[in-house]
């Protein structure tokens, strides 16, 4: 095994345990929706069908960005992606470094043929390998779009991590006015600020996946494998940084209305999707939800898909809401100052 592919195959298993979610939770049980005791509809003419780049998709969630680039990856990216095809949700790609690097063969195409599939980078490997990099992400997979994820906190607490963050505007700029296809930037868990979006926009971004603090906790993971008692000294203040997607979203939305948003970080069900929806999202996506049931097989993947939709379908019964459209203006009991 490569040392990507081990480290790879740690994410996995760490990512497994619930000691290495935020332990102060999502915080999104703050936002609480009015109930509706009279919804004046039937559950059964609630239509979740939604749109993303340009394509219609049966809900407005997505499959966040996983692993692959270790034997597990392989069989994670199938299930994940025979069941994005079969249910049609977008499924967003792990990192494609190691496989590229590797020449690893990504079948993740051939398993879901017309799904809306994202690619993945990192913003450093961007920074460090340019636009040519970036087209060989998009091209092995034929990508509907490039992820291009943010992680300087899990980059300080890796062992080996990426330090040099100069540049990395420019890199995801030329990259956003080069590539063919649009470009999505997102965190891994510490948050997309309004500061960030607002740069982000200003260099061509349209697209953000907010991915704040609440879920999977990368500087938790990253320090249960770093065994140098110095770096885990430095590090173990930082375990908790970061700033929570129910406090970004709003925020992030009210300060730059034109940018396209995915609500994630910490999102566990169809309530927290239509919570973001609320805020001001386009789209969801959850990733370590998604894990057990890839591990398991497709089947496993498409009925924990159903479950996420009915969830989402409950929430806007019994909000009164006929669409998505309708749940953007959905009421909300006890409203925090910053979701007004
Ligand atoms: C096992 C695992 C591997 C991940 N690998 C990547 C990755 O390669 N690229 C990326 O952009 N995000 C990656 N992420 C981060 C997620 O996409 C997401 O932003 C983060 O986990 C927060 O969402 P969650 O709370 O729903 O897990 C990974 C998450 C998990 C659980």
């Amino acid at each position: 095994m490569t040392d990507i592919s081990s480290r790879k195959a740690d994410h996995i298993e760490l990512a497994l345990q619930s000691e290495h979610q935020a332990q102060q939770g999502s915080g999104f049980d703050r936002l609480r929706f009015e109930h509706s005791a009279l919804p004046q509809l039937s559950l059964d003419e609630i239509d979740i069908s939604s749109s993303f780049l340009g394509k219609s998709i049966a809900a407005p969630f997505l499959i966040g960005a996983m692993t692959g680039g270790c034997d597990s990856g392989e069989m994670i990216n199938q299930h994940l992606a025979e069941a994005a095809e079969a249910c049609n949700i977008p499924m967003a790609l792990g990192s494609q470094r190691a496989a590229l690097e590797l020449k690893m063969p990504q079948d993740v195409r051939r398993w879901a043929p017309s799904a809306i599939l994202l690619g993945n980078l990192g913003a450093t490997q961007l920074q460090q390998h340019g636009l040519d990099l970036a087209r060989r992400a998009v091209d092995s997979v034929q990508a509907n779009a490039l992820v291009i994820h943010l992680n300087p906190l899990q980059e300080l607490v890796q062992p080996n991590g990426d330090r040099d963050w100069n540049l990395v505007l420019e890199a995801i700029q030329n990259c956003a006015a080069r590539l063919q296809v649009p470009v999505i930037v997102k965190e891994v868990g510490a948050g997309i600020s309004p500061t960030s979006a607002k740069k982000l926009m200003d260099a061509g971004i349209q697209w953000v996946e907010i991915a704040g603090r609440g879920g999977t906790s990368w500087a938790s993971i990253e320090l249960a494998r770093n065994s140098s008692a110095i770096q885990r000294d430095i590090a173990a203040p930082f375990v908790d940084w970061g700033m929570d997607s129910i406090d970004l979203l709003p925020a992030v939305h009210a300060a730059c209305p034109e940018l396209r948003l995915i609500g994630s970080g910490g999102v566990r069900h169809g309530l927290d999707i239509a919570r973001c929806i609320r805020l001001g999202a386009c789209i969801s996506a959850l990733a370590q939800p998604f894990l057990a049931p890839a591990l398991q097989s497709s089947e496993a993947v498409i009925e924990k898909i159903t479950v996420l939709k009915e969830q989402l379908r409950w929430t806007l019964f019994l909000t009164g809401s006929r669409s998505l459209q309708a749940l953007k203006n959905a009421p909300l009991q006890a409203v925090p100052e910053s979701f007004r």
